[in-house]
């Protein structure tokens, strides 16, 4: 039996295990030992996100073990592997300190605030023969691994531009608002723009030149406009997390190949072409649960993850950390 924790249990924690939950009853070889987090009082309450409501009613957390401090939990509990779905900032300590205790670690994005810190994390996993996954839940959704086949394949050409776009109402809802304050989150361009820029570097690679701009209306660094120039493509890259509270999440993506025009947005991959047209459907997927179980064939299958890792992850975070430079220097900046 594999046993494991939560680390941070508001949003993300709660949705990752209301798919751990489902995932322990088919597996049947782990199951969960203790969860920490900073508030106590809110940890059978069911939390809402811009994906929704997790709901919490039908699952049983009182047999594991609950604690406030994630050292305490660490060492005092048994612990095979750890989720870490803490506030960005205390993303490093917390990976560093239970991978140097022999604990794999599944870490929420975006990896951390710098690539000093993300480089260390690799290290450390590396040091202690752990393994370390980052939750770039994205790169398991069918419709973007489809869309990095046709790429890859040229199925439809060339590509001619792309676009890419993500908008939320403003995240009010987080732990002491932490997700407002850039020096803890990275802003918009690291919490909601990185999962784009991502993908953009999964399927694409990484771009010669940024040009990028930001917005400070309602929160600092609420938005992001970035434009990623390659050889002979172009991408245009937004996000903006300071629409108003009933406004619905929305993200959409758009490639334009030679023989092809392709959009996904709601979980449906829309292929346009001259005289056909098709869609494909995979809205019942849930990239979440995916990921998970790669994480947990990783861990204790042993089997290799070919989507993700840490390294390719630590190459998207290079990029979105010169898209602040070039945001600050106001010019179109070379990588
Ligand atoms: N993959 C995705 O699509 C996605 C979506 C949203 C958030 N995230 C990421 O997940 C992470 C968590 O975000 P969230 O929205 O769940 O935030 P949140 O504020 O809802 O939850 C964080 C939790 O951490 C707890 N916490 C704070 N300090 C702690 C400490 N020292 N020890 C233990 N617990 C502590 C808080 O009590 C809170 O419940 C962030 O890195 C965020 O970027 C990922």
């Amino acid at each position: 039996m594999y046993n494991y924790a939560i680390i941070g249990f508001g949003g993300l924690g709660k949705l990752h295990l209301s798919n751990l939950v489902k995932i322990e009853k088919e597996r049947g070889d782990i199951k969960l030992q203790a969860i920490c987090g900073a508030d106590k009082q809110s940890f059978k309450e069911n939390v809402k996100i811009n994906l929704g409501t997790v709901d919490l009613s039908e699952i049983d957390i009182d047999n594991c073990n609950f604690y406030q401090d994630y050292k305490e939990m660490i060492d005092n509990e048994k612990i095979d592997f750890i989720l870490s779905t803490l506030p960005t900032f205390l993303h490093k300590e917390v990976c560093i300190y239970a991978l140097k205790k022999g604990i794999h670690v599944f870490s929420e994005k975006p990896f951390a605030l710098t690539i000093d810190d993300c480089i260390e994390m690799i290290e450390t996993a590396k040091q202690n023969e752990k393994k370390l996954m980052i939750g770039h839940c994205l790169r398991f959704d069918s419709a973007f691994s489809k869309l990095k086949e046709y790429v890859d394949n040229k199925t439809f050409g060339k590509v001619y531009r792309a676009e890419f776009t993500r908008y939320s109402q403003l995240p009010k809802w987080t732990w002491n608002n932490w997700v407002l304050d850039p020096l803890k989150s990275g802003g918009a361009i690291l919490d909601l723009h990185i999962h784009d820029v991502d993908i953009i570097n999964w399927i694409f690679g990484a771009p010669k030149s940024i040009y990028c701009t930001m917005t400070n209306n309602k929160a600092k660094q609420e938005s992001v406009f970035a434009q990623f120039y390659y050889d002979d493509l172009l991408i245009i890259s937004n996000a903006d997390w300071s629409m108003t509270q009933t406004f619905p999440f929305e993200a959409k993506c758009l490639v334009n190949f030679e023989e092809a025009t392709i959009v996904i947005k709601e979980g449906k991959l829309f292929v346009y072409k001259d005289g056909e047209s098709f869609v494909e459907s995979f809205e019942n997927e849930n990239c979440f649960m995916n990921e998970i179980r790669a994480f947990l064939e990783l861990v204790i299958d042993n089997k290799p993850c070919d989507k993700t890792s840490p390294e390719s992850v630590l190459e998207s975070m290079k990029i979105a950390m010169r898209e602040l430079d070039a945001a600050k220097s106001g010019e179109r900046i070379v990588l």
